[in-house]
């Protein structure tokens, strides 16, 4: 590998991941290929498979490479029927994520056809706001135990852990987005009138934070009503900041406004905001990428999942990689994918996934003419 260049390792990982990986490293390997874009592919064999195998997860080889040395990982999904646990696949996926200290899981919430909203009298331009979900905390903090376990007396505890730092630099990350795109409002979705003592932290530093962005208005939801306000109206939303599990189920919801997961793209990042990063850790130098689908256990092996959340996916981190354009263009080329069908049937098409993906890396050297 030349220094210049930047070693982007791909996780294909389980179910529907390796055929959707697939044809996002198609994309990838034609930017390298035909418009000779520095970039090292590094594909890294781990998930169910693996781990059934030999009992690797996350190797520790794996991710000191990781953190030492890529600047992106691209993630198909994990998560298999003969590991009912998911302890390999949380290993590998929060093994990144927290890992990395990846502390913003930034999800795109953009319809591109107005066919696929499925809202009465609703379009695409009524869908397009961005989630910024808190990534490394919360409920997801892995805190807690069980006691007592299979008996009539049994406990069960997960905490749902709350920093002020880390809760502080996602709201800013989600502000500081607002200021740069010029988004006039940022909504907040906690649940504080229930889970006073977590919650209250993310009700006042978000208007504290607020306070530095006099111009962007900052509202709050309870995330109840936020799920409602979402079905009744999605163009009253631009910025939402929200801690780790609510984000998680608000972005669920969000891809059904986009037309399903197969239409989902996320970004894992850390943003460097006042207050919040060492210059020298590598969360600055990694992000990692993956659709917000899972691993769809009964499409495997079909043919039919839809690809198009990967290489969006791939517009993504080609974006943060410094290739801004190339977001755009892998964006309206997945528009006129949908326009004229060029798609999977659970966006209205009769495609397989691998056709798509011959079809998008067509289109690319087509734009490149
Ligand atoms: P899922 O996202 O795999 O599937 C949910 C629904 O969306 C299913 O109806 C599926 O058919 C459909 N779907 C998902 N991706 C699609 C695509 N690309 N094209 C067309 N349809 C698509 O969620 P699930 O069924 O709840 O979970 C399955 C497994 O995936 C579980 O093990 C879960 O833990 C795991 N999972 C992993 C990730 C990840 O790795 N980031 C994310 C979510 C779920
Ligand atoms: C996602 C997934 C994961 C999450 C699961 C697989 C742990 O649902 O990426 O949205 O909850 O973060
Ligand atoms: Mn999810």
């Amino acid at each position: 590998m030349s220094t210049a260049s930047k070693l982007v390792a791909v996780i294909p990982g389980d179910g529907i991941g390796p055929e959707v990986i697939a044809q996002a490293t198609r994309v990838l390997d034609f930017y390298v290929a035909e418009r000779g874009l520095p970039i090292d592919l590094w594909p890294i064999d781990l998930g169910a498979d693996r781990y059934l195998r030999d009992g690797v997860a996350l190797s520790p080889d794996v991710r000191d490479r990781i953190s030492g040395e890529a600047s992106a990982v691209l993630l198909g999904a994990l998560g298999d029927p003969r590991i009912p646990g998911h302890e390999y696949a949380r290993d590998i996926l929060f093994g990144l994520r927290l890992g990395l200290d990846l502390y913003a899981n930034v999800r795109p919430v953009r319809a591109l056809s107005d066919r696929l909203v499925p809202l009465r009298q609703r379009g695409a331009s009524d869908v397009d706001f961005v989630v910024f979900r808190e990534n490394t905390e919360g409920a997801y903090a892995g805190i807690g135990g069980q006691f007592k376990r299979g008996t009539r007396d049994e406990i069960a505890i997960s905490e749902d852990v709350n920093t002020r730092r880390g809760v502080e630099r996602l709201i800013r990350a989600g502000f500081e987005h607002a200021r740069a795109h010029r988004k006039r409002r940022v909504h907040m979705a906690d649940k504080s009138n229930a889970m006073r003592h977590a919650h209250e932290l993310w009700h006042r530093v978000f208007f504290e934070v607020a306070g530095e962005y006099p111009e962007v208005e900052a509202k709050h939801l309870y995330i109840d009503a936020m799920c409602l306000e979402l079905v009744r109206d999605p163009s009253a939303f631009e910025v939402i900041v929200t801690c780790n599990l609510f984000g998680d189920i608000i972005t669920d919801l969000g891809a059904a406004l986009q037309g399903g997961l197969g239409m989902a793209a996320s970004a894992n990042v850390h943003p460097r905001v006042r207050g919040c990063c060492e210059a020298d850790h590598p969360a600055t130098r990694v992000a990692l990428f993956e659709p917000v689908h899972g691993s769809a256990p009964p499409l495997a092996g079909k043919d039919v999942a839809n690809p198009l959340a990967s290489i969006l996916t791939v517009g993504l981190l080609l974006s943060h990689l410094g290739w801004d354009a190339e977001r755009e263009r892998l964006e309206s080329i997945v528009v006129r994918a949908l326009g004229e069908g060029k798609c999977t049937p659970d966006v209205g098409g009769e495609l397989g996934t691998r056709a798509v993906g011959d079809w998008v890396v067509h289109e690319l050297a087509r734009a490149f003419g």
